[in-house]
């Protein structure tokens, strides 16, 4: 058994990697800003702390032996195409006083969540692009801020292993989905964006879905539970260097839509109205974790897609019950 913090804790990732870590018996701290929204933390201590402040990351990470930093001001391309000074901010604070905070702390090791978003723009502009390598983040040129600081992160975690010995890993995540993740609101991604759409459609009879752009800009998509399993094999392994972690099936935002309509058992009239795009294209490359680790993602993208349809209809189906009782009570 080991004790291990969880930052980020009350979101997505987090807190299903909470679960995982207490399914195994381990000794687990969970950190965020926020309790999870869909279910209560396993956690065996959940502390409310804004990690941009360098003594709550102090606090965080005492006494424990691994740390997985997934604290950060995040969404997808609707959150992250625009509030770019917040977002640098925020997450620079929290990714640099995250890391000396675990090191001061003689933590064993550190692992830091970056992104695809870290790739630059010039290798993502066809929409049948090839699989990025993880050596083709340089030269850099990320398109959003959000992907510079991951990036800028990235070279802490490097440089902190090398002059100072200290144990980093880094994970380049590629388009995470599934149940519990953020569904509305403004900051989902476009798999749960297209469940939510399709299952509104199904549940009140309009067919149309509105999709951003034309549709026929790419990504992978990587399901939860593989998300999980290989967080934790990379920080087990040795290698302190990025790797990848998603699926390399490229498919269509309007395949997306397709594979849903097909799960939710309805038709569906596509409306493509404009929207933030990021870039064209983007898949993974998965040479690297198969050599390092003998292992990448197992889960298709219609088995994904189908647990995380279901659990998002049930929550819109949730909600209109809930907007419909509010109406009859005021009328
Ligand atoms: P999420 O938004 O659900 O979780 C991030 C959590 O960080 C949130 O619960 C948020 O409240 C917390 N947080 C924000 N500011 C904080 C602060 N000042 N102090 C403490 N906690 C704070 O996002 P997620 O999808 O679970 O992502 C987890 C990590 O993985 C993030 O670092 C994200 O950048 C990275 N990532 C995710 C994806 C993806 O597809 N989900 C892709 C690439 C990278
Ligand atoms: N979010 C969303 N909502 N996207 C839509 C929608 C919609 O209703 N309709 C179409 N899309 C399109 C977007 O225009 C974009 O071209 C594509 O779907 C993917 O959008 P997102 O899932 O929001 O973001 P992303 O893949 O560009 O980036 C995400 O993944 C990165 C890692 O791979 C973000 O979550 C980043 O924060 C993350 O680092």
């Amino acid at each position: 058994m080991s004790k291990i913090l969880v930052t980020g804790a009350g979101g997505f990732i987090g807190h299903h990697l909470v679960k995982s870590l207490k399914e195994q018996g381990h000794w687990v701290r969970g950190v965020d800003i926020k309790h999870p929204e869909y279910e209560p933390s396993p956690a065996d201590e959940f502390l409310i702390l804004d990690l941009r402040r360098w003594e709550n990351c102090l606090t965080a990470t005492k006494d424990v032996e691994y740390v997985y930093n997934l604290s950060a001001d995040m969404g997808g391309m609707g959150f992250i195409s625009s509030n770019h000074a917040r977002i640098l901010h925020n997450n620079i604070l929290i990714s640099t006083h995250m890391i000396e905070a675990s090191r001061v702390n003689g933590v064993d090791r550190y692992l830091f969540t970056s992104s695809a978003c870290v790739y630059p723009e010039y290798r993502q502009q066809e929409a049948n692009i090839a699989p990025l390598k993880e050596e083709d983040a340089y030269p850099a040129d990320p398109q959003d801020a959000y992907g510079w600081e991951k990036l800028v992160s990235e070279r802490l975690c490097i440089h902190y292993h090398d002059e100072y010995g200290f144990n980093t890993r880094i994970v380049r995540f590629h388009n995470i989905y599934g149940p519990l993740g953020t569904w509305d609101g403004g900051r989902e991604k476009a798999p749960a964006a297209i469940c939510r759409k399709v299952a509104i459609a199904k549940l009140t009879g309009n067919p149309e879905v509105e999709i951003w752009g034309d549709g026929e800009q790419t990504r992978s998509f990587c399901y939860i539970d593989d998300c999980i399993v290989g967080m934790q094999k990379i920080m087990m392994s040795d290698y302190h260097l990025p790797l990848n972690l998603g699926t390399d099936r490229l498919v269509t935002i309007n395949q997306l839509v397709d594979i849903v309509a097909d799960i939710a058992g309805i038709k569906v009239i596509k409306k493509h109205v404009p929207g933030p795009q990021g870039v064209r294209g983007r898949n993974s490359d998965n040479t690297r974790i198969r050599q390092v680790l003998g292992w990448e993602p197992q889960i298709s993208l219609e088995e994904g897609l189908r647990r995380t349809y279901e659990w998002i209809e049930d929550q819109v189906r949730q909600k209109l019950a809930r907007e419909s009782s509010k109406v009859s009570v005021s009328s």
